[in-house]
């Protein structure tokens, strides 16, 4: 199947709904996941070090285990597949291989790549647990936003999910200890569009200069 990528961000953005009905004969494909998961680490991350990691739950019998850890909720099943996206609470200690990649791309010299590692491993590793948990709460938040929106892109729906036990997901997927979950997102093709929701007005919510 071609998948039409389109253009327009405005539509993308507007058409964005949380999807909960989902047709269960459409399968996306491995190219078209890691294609939207690649757009989707485009977006930005603290030092750009990138502490999201995924898990892609696309075969049925997963996803019939994770159906009542996701407290039943149908679009775990129906959807495609559904993603994990966790923060890796170790994740400053890819330092290393990412300025290198940089030094070895020509976008940062060697110089400035041991400053990079050194804040990465000085700053964040020392950093209290509440905290590198906010952190990686706030990557994580953020590709899973440009995830929902690649997808939509390509005419494919999602809905972001809080709404599991993530205990008893840890155990039933062999989560490692340092991966804090994130949230879960079905992804597939839509059955029933989502349902209309409202937005609070801007002069609720934004202020200027001061609050
Ligand atoms: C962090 C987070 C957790 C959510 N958890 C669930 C969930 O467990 N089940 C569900 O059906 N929708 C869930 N939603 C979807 C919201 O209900 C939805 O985004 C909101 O009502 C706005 O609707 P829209 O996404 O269609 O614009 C969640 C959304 C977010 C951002």
């Amino acid at each position: 199947m071609s998948v039409q990528v389109s253009q327009d961000f405005h539509q993308v953005v507007k058409e964005r709904h949380s999807v909960r009905y989902y047709d269960p004969s459409v399968k996306m494909t491995i190219a078209e996941l890691e294609e939207i998961l690649h757009e989707a680490t485009l977006a930005p991350s603290s030092s750009n070090l990138q502490p999201w990691r995924f898990l892609v739950i696309e075969d049925q019998a997963l996803k019939e285990k994770l159906l009542p850890i996701a407290f039943n909720q149908k679009q775990v099943v129906d959807a495609s597949a559904v993603i994990a996206v966790f923060g890796d609470l170790k994740w400053y200690e890819r330092g290393e291989q990412i300025y290198s990649a940089s030094v070895d791309a020509g976008y940062m010299t060697e110089e400035v790549k041991q400053q990079f590692v050194g804040t990465a491993e000085n700053v964040y590793r020392n950093m209290d647990e509440a905290r590198k948990k906010s952190i990686v709460h706030i990557d994580g938040g953020l590709v899973s936003m440009q995830l929902m929106l690649s997808a939509r892109a390509r005419g494919y729906d999602t809905v972001p999910m809080g709404g599991f036990d993530g205990v008893k997901f840890k155990e039933a997927f062999n989560v490692p200890e340092h991966y804090e979950n994130i949230m879960l997102i079905a992804i597939g093709k839509a059955a029933q569009p989502g349902r209309p929701t409202v937005r609070l007005p801007l002069d609720q919510i934004v202020s200027w200069n001061e609050l």
